[in-house]
């Protein structure tokens, strides 16, 4: 008999894009509402770049939240050439910031201000070392000569064997991974070095961005790989190996945006998020392995304590809008106008409630 229902810890997305002013305001509730925490990603336009930016955008994040919740947002920093090694210290202070971000200059939406070298920001990754702060790894070099599919294994040959010898102690995690080559890099890691993996890289391979057509709404950064990769995604995503969390990437843009001459990067996920990854772990007959990888495993790796109350999905199918809004736009979801296999119940406290007759009754 298939798994019918499934209750787990409230999960966590260790990776998450929420834009700012309306577009922020129309994507937040939906990450709120399965998620508890959030690492938010610093790639504003101007970037996050200091605690005191940080600071503002955390709270015009919690103005955004609906009335009521609990969802925590977990800043960062937006790591760039020009970052004062004093301000991780002051970062680790504030209690708000939880890690720093690296985009190499370029590699992706909002990156201009990133990294060119990283040995320009040596000081900065020797004071996050200190203090314990993770660096968060956009992790693709930007060589024009390398071929996009392999960007994501250049960087661990070229970058990332170095930094690791150069920083032994540093706490990193390699986000959003999409190879097999990066599973097998972390494989290898002590606790300290782990990896994201977002849902449309467990359910898709590349064929998606071009099945019947180019379709914009599946090309993110990096971009989908091939099948075999993301076997290997899968494995590594079920194993129960705690180096493996949950982090969506889900980052949505205007519909306009996408559907361009030149589209931007990035998938919407945050609509059914943990849906989406039942559907990945029911592919692998591995909803046993869901809680570990989406609710415990980066909660061990920033050192936080595990949630305490949990959701639940259901066996049911639902069929994703066309469009949500954002903003005064709108966002095509991943699989608008088409079917997801779970369904996100409600709370399992309001279950509770019902089961035992004592949920308000309505006015
Ligand atoms: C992200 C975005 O749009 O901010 N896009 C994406 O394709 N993942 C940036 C990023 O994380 O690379
Ligand atoms: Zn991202």
């Amino acid at each position: 008999m298939p798994i019918t229902r499934l209750e787990i810890i409230r999960p966590d997305d260790w990776h998450l894009h929420l834009r700012d002013g309306p577009a922020l305001a129309s994507v937040v509730a939906d990450s709120a509402q399965r998620f508890a925490r959030a690492i938010v990603m610093p790639n504003l336009k101007p970037p996050v770049t200091t605690v005191a930016r940080a600071q503002a955008y955390r709270e015009r994040v919690l103005a955004a939240l609906p009335a009521g919740s609990t969802f925590q947002p977990l800043m960062t920093l937006y790591l760039t050439e020009a970052t004062d090694p004093a301000e991780i210290a002051k970062a680790k202070a504030s209690g708000i910031v939880h890690a720093v971000k690296y985009y190499p200059a370029g590699a992706t939406t909002n990156s201009q201000s990133g990294v060119r070298d990283l040995k320009h920001v040596h000081g900065v990754l020797e004071a996050m070392e200190e203090c314990g702060l993770p660096l968060l790894m956009h992790g693709e070099v930007t060589d024009p000569a390398v071929d996009i599919f392999d960007r994501e294994a250049a960087f661990i040959d070229r970058e990332l064997i170095p930094l690791r010898q150069r920083f032994p102690r540093l706490r990193m995690v390699l986000e959003h991974i999409t190879t097999s080559a990066a599973v097998q890099f972390i494989d290898a890691q002590p606790a300290h070095v782990g990896a994201t993996i977002t849902a449309h890289h467990l359910l898709m391979n590349r064929n998606a961005i071009f099945a019947g057509g180019l379709n914009p709404h599946h090309y993110c950064l990096p971009v989908l790989k091939r099948e075999t990769h993301r076997r290997a995604l899968l494995e590594a995503a079920t194993s129960g190996n705690p180096h493996y969390f949950l982090g969506t990437d889900s980052a949505p843009h205007a519909r306009g945006a996408k559907e361009s001459a030149c589209g931007c990067a990035g998938i919407y996920t945050a609509h059914a998020a943990i849906e989406l990854y039942a559907e990945a772990f029911d592919e692998m007959d591995r909803l046993d392995q869901l809680e570990a990888f989406a609710s415990f495993h980066g909660a061990e790796f920033y050192g936080v304590p595990r949630n305490t109350d949990t959701v639940v999905l259901e066996r049911r199918a639902w069929r994703v809008p066309a469009v949500i809004p954002f903003g005064g736009a709108q966002c095509v979801p991943l699989r608008a106008g088409e079917e997801i296999a779970w369904t996100l119940v409600c709370p399992a406290r309001q279950v509770q409630e019902v089961a035992t007759g004592s949920a308000p009754v309505a006015a």
